[in-house]
C-alpha cells in the first residue's frame, strides 16, 4: 500500500493580481493575520504526515527559503532581549524532521511545467500538490482528509467544490460519476472552460494527490489554456490509463489569489485569532 510522502508547492508565479505588494516579495509570503500563506500550506502538509517539502520557486522568491531556514540574527536579538516566546515561535515554524528542497523554475511556463520541475525530487513516490493561494480552513486539514481517502482507494485525486457556473473560466472543471458520498470518479477534466462549455459546476481547488505516472503525461503536454503547460491537461491524458477521483472536501476555501478572497480570509482568521479575535470582532461590529 502506498502513502503520500512528499508535497510540492508551486510558488514561482508572479502574483500580478497583488501588484504593487508583490513587486519585490513573493505573494506566498503575504500574511493572513500573522502567518504567511505558504506557512499555512506547509502546516497542512505536516498535518497530513508529510515530511519532504518540495518548493518550485523562481526569481524574487528568496524570502520563502529564508522563512523556513534558521534566522541567526533575529534569534540572537530575541535571545539577548529575553523574548523566549517569540524565539520559540520562529524556531518551530516547521518540525525539525521536515526536509525542504528548492527547485528553480527558470520560466513561468504554467502549473503543469512547475509540477514537472519537481520530478527529480519526487522520483517514484506518490506526492501532493498544494497551491498556497487556496487557503482552506478544514478539520481535519484538507490534505489530511485526502491522504486518508488515498490510503483506502490508492488513486490519484483532486479536491473539488461547487462553484457558480459563470466562474468556470477561473478553474479546472470536472465531469464526474458518483463513487460514494463526497467521492466521485473523474470522467473528464478541462481547464478554464467558458460557462456554456463547462461539463459541470464542480471546480478543482488547489489540492492534488498524484502518482509519478503524471510526469509522463506532463512531459508530453502541449501548451493549453493561457498558452501554459497545464496540470489539468496532463490529468485529462492520465484518465485514459488510470482512475482519478474527485474529493469534495469538508472545509471553507478562501481564494487568496484574489483581493476579495484574501480579505475574506483575513477577516475569518482574524476573528478566531486567540490574541486579537475579540478586539477585532468589537471593531467590526462598530463599523
Ligand atoms: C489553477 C489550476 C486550476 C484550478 C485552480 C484552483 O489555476 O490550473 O485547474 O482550478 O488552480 O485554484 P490558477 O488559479 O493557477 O489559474
Amino acid at each position: 500500500m502506498k502513502t503520500v510522502t512528499k508535497a510540492v508547492f508551486p510558488v514561482a508565479g508572479m502574483g500580478s493580481r497583488f501588484l504593487p505588494a508583490t513587486k519585490a516579495s513573493p505573494k506566498e509570503m503575504m500574511p493572513i493575520v500573522d502567518k504567511p500563506l505558504i506557512q499555512y500550506a506547509v502546516e497542512e502538509a505536516v498535518a497530513a504526515g508529510i515530511r519532504d517539502m518540495v518548493f518550485i520557486t523562481g526569481r524574487n522568491k528568496r524570502a520563502i527559503e529564508d522563512h523556513f531556514d534558521k534566522a541567526y540574527e533575529v534569534e540572537a536579538e530575541l535571545t539577548a532581549r529575553g523574548k523566549n516566546e517569540l524565539l520559540e515561535l520562529i524556531q518551530n515554524i516547521i518540525p525539525k524532521s521536515v526536509n525542504c528542497v528548492y527547485i528553480r523554475q527558470p520560466e513561468a511556463l504554467g502549473l503543469g511545467h512547475a509540477v514537472l520541475c519537481a520530478q527529480p525530487a519526487v522520483n517514484d513516490e506518490v506526492f501532493a500538490v498544494i497551491l498556497a493561494d487556496d487557503l482552506i480552513d478544514g478539520t481535519p486539514p484538507v490534505l489530511r482528509q485526502m491522504t486518508e481517502v488515498f490510503e483506502r482507494h490508492q488513486s490519484p485525486m483532486v479536491a473539488v467544490q461547487q462553484i457558480p457556473r459563470e466562474q468556470s473560466l477561473q478553474y479546472g472543471i470536472v465531469k464526474t460519476e458518483p463513487v460514494t458520498i463526497g467521492l466521485d470518479r473523474v470522467m473528464g477534466i478541462v481547464e478554464k472552460p467558458r460557462p456554456e462549455a463547462a461539463p459541470s459546476n464542480l471546480a478543482v481547488v488547489g489540492r492534488y494527490i498524484l502518482t509519478p505516472r503524471i510526469f509522463h503525461h506532463l512531459a508530453q503536454a502541449k501548451p493549453g489554456a493561457g498558452s501554459e503547460i497545464q496540470l489539468t491537461d496532463a490529468i485529462a491524458s492520465l484518465l485514459a490509463e488510470d482512475r482519478v477521483l474527485a474529493y469534495t472536501f469538508k472545509g471553507t476555501r478562501y481564494d487568496c489569489g484574489s483581493k476579495l478572497g484574501y480579505l475574506q480570509a483575513t477577516v475569518a482568521y482574524g476573528l478566531k485569532h486567540p490574541e486579537v479575535g475579540k478586539g477585532f470582532e468589537r471593531f467590526l461590529k462598530s463599523l
